[in-house]
């Protein structure tokens, strides 16, 4: 049974109950219509309140089945609420919890709407590379106010029913309480059977005036290629029109999205997040050890970061500094960025203060013993690491977790520092570690289950996107920027532009390509790292172009000038002719005569570079899953995600298209054997 019928005096109750998001599959519409139906034949009855549970009322498709073929059973969700529209006793939805996609649908054709304040409202098929498919684009414009629809169905946002309720003139909720929501439905539904009216939302009239041209624009110029959020925003203009039309018109629009690569991409994307959470191999019954306090070694720019993220989560942090000074600088820097949430109004001074509070600073390794688990954050240099764990060691309970946010050592050599080596693990955050999403967590050879588990479930605690890498230069992610960035600097060395190839992968739907993001992340790091390889081992390769670009002084925006120029306090990127003619002369200096790259030969360069190391990666094993690539590039590396990661990407390419193309780019190289080898047997990494 996926629902619950019950009565109270006049009204009957239908509960949806399908654990665990109260999710609209066939057997729930089933039984939301048996239900229904029971209601409108019982004489003692004179209206119908329809409700969830008080975490959700319901989240929505059940998204295995969106692609699904279409089933003829029904009664389908459209029929559902033509249903309710028609009923001759008044229907009301008592909503609590989440109220998503189809269930927002369902309750859109409920006659009346009660919630509870803190109930939360979205449409968010656009993230699926969807639009609503059940009437969702004309009923809540009819309701809201155009351009508050027109954002939450573009964007796919969530509200709280307490916010919408207070736009003024709105339909959309009728009553919101505080508590008691299916009595406070109950009542009112009673009083609407007295009244005799039926409003739908169908029949109202779309509040005409609001102009959406400029959410038009910023969508154009947002979306990069992703066509459901354009899609959205003609449907929700249409509203405006009669409303049979709309709906025909979100009706093909929908059917053709379910079957397009963009939203396959999508679907994928959200699964492999799923996936990349189970680790294979892990011993059965293997418990996440309890942590409830967090040290963090170095107060960074990393170290300062990944503190904020426990903090965010209400976690005490203990954190610890070689002296008073950096320490201070440290917490300094922690302040500021709350201090700008708060004037940007995403905090309050009293939550700034909280977080302040449960941050507990030192320079004593004694005061970090009481912490369940720390994470290192100094110096990329393994002496210091050396230092840091041997003290760890010394100080930290048994049963502590040691965990290193190396991004290049070996975190095999690091946990030997350590007498407790199965304690030792990698977490690898992204930079700002307060913003970015992915976490790679490093399993060492001799990482305990245990460890792997508390340091993953941890990361999801704190909002991160968690992904399980073995132990190499550059785990997943960075391994592969490399071969990224190594293909595109050779773009440029022979005869492709900083403009071209940007443009190029902003084409493909990247927010900015590789010169334009290296402006923005300064390229002064990446100098001093390769000065230093240079020094340790004099045959290492140059990278000529970028070494004389730092020689100049252009080390991107915070300099005014790098691949680009910029204009005083401006971030556009302007062609540069000091850049171009570095270029020339480097072409007359080496005697390579330029070549010219299409778009999309300079996509397919870069993007099968990130392929090609991702194969060498998951035959390594340092991936558990092709899926996993793809988490990576999408949560850290602004790989589009309407293309679903390099690895679902050459997937639907074709891998022997890939393999051929990679063997005319670089004739001296072999691909990688995993590619030929699929390739061969016509099979995919997905
Ligand atoms: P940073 O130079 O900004 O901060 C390092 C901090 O560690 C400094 O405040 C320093 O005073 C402190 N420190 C040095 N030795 C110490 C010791 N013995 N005890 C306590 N504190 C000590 O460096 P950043 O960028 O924060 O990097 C830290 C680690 O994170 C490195 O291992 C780096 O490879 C890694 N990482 C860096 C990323 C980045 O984008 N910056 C990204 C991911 C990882």
């Amino acid at each position: 049974m996926s629902t619950q019928y019950s009565v109270v005096g006049s009204v009957a109750i239908i509960h949806l109950d399908n654990p665990p998001l109260n999710g609209l599959s066939l057997s729930t519409r089933q039984g939301i219509l048996r239900d229904f139906t029971r209601a409108l034949d019982a004489p003692g009855i004179d209206s119908i309140v329809l409700t969830g549970n008080a975490a959700d009322f319901s989240a929505g498709a059940d998204i295995s089945e969106v692609a699904a073929p279409r089933s003829a059973a029904g009664p389908s969700l459209r029929e559902l609420i033509e249903a309710f529209e028609d009923s001759s006793k008044p229907v009301v939805a008592a909503i609590e919890g989440t109220c998503f996609g189809g269930g927002l649908e369902l309750a859109l054709g409920a006659h009346y709407r009660v919630a509870a304040t803190t109930a939360k409202v979205a449409l968010p098929d656009v993230k699926l590379g969807l639009v609503p498919g059940a009437g969702g684009t004309q009923r809540l414009p009819r309701a809201l106010d155009m351009r508050t629809a027109a954002d939450m169905i573009t964007g796919g946002s969530t509200r709280t029913a307490g916010s919408l309720a207070a736009i003024p003139g709105q339909k959309l909720f009728d009553l919101v309480v505080d508590a008691d929501t299916v009595t406070a439905a109950t009542r009112f539904a009673t009083r609407m059977a007295a009244s005799g009216r039926r409003p739908r939302i169908r029949d109202l009239v779309a509040a005409e005036g609001d102009d959406l041209g400029t959410l038009h624009t910023q969508l154009t110029k947002r979306s990069r290629g992703f066509a459901a959020p354009l899609i959205a925003l003609d449907l929700v203009e249409r509203a405006r029109g009669p409303f049979t039309e709309g709906l025909d018109a979100e009706q093909a629009a929908f059917l053709e999205l379910v079957g397009s690569d963009q939203s396959a991409a999508l679907r994928h994307a959200f699964f492999a997040e799923r996936t990349a959470r189970r680790i294979p191999g892990m011993a059965a019954g293997t418990v996440a050890r309890p942590v409830q306090k967090v040290a963090v070694v170095g107060a960074g720019t990393m170290g300062g970061g990944i503190a904020m993220n426990f903090l965010d989560a209400d976690i005490p942090v203990a954190m610890l500094e070689t002296s008073q000074e950096p320490l201070d600088r440290g917490l300094a820097t922690i302040r500021r960025n709350y201090q700008s949430q708060v004037n940007r109004g995403k905090l309050t001074p009293e939550a700034l203060e909280r977080r302040m509070g449960l941050l507990d600073p030192t320079v004593d390794y004694a005061d970090l013993a009481d912490c369940d688990l720390v994470i290192e954050a100094v110096f990329e240099d393994m002496d210091v690491k050396r230092v840091v764990f041997t003290k760890l060691d010394e100080v930290m309970k048994r049963g502590a977790i040691l965990a290193s946010n190396t991004s290049t050592l070996d975190v095999d050599v690091i946990a030997e520092f350590t007498g407790r080596p199965a304690d030792v693990v990698g977490m690898h955050f992204f930079s700002p570690a307060n913003v970015m999403t992915l976490l790679e967590i490093v399993r060492a050879d001799k990482t305990a289950d245990d460890v792997l588990a508390t340091a993953s479930a941890l990361g999801r605690r704190v909002g991160k996107v968690t992904v399980v890498a073995g132990v190499c230069d550059g785990f997943i992610g960075n391994r592969m920027l490399a071969r990224y960035r190594r293909a595109s600097d050779r773009l440029l060395e022979v005869g492709a532009s900083p403009e071209q190839i940007d443009s190029a992968m902003e084409g493909f739907g990247y927010a900015m390509g590789p010169y334009r993001a290296g402006d923005l992340a300064g390229g002064d790091i990446g100098w001093a790292i390769r000065k230093r390889r240079y020094a340790e081992n004099p045959a290492a390769p140059r990278n000529e172009l970028a070494d004389r670009l730092c020689e100049m002084g252009r080390f991107g925006q915070k300099t005014g000038a790098g691949w680009y120029d910029y204009e005083p306090g401006r971030r556009d990127a302007i062609p540069s002719p000091v850049v171009a003619a570095l270029l020339e002369s480097h072409y007359r200096d080496t005697g390579i005569r330029r070549q010219n790259f299409s778009a999309e030969e300079i996509v397919q360069r870069l993007v099968f570079a990130l392929v090609d190391e991702g194969a060498r990666i998951l035959d390594e094993g340092i991936a558990l899953r092709a899926s996993d690539i793809d988490v990576v590039y999408l949560a850290g590396y602004g790989f589009p995600r309407h293309r679903g990661g390099p690895m679902f990407h050459a997937d639907g390419v074709g891998l022997d298209r890939v393999e051929e193309a990679l063997r005319r780019f670089d004739e001296s190289t072999e691909p990688a054997p995993l590619l030929t080898r699929l390739a061969k047997e016509g099979r995919t990494f997905n």
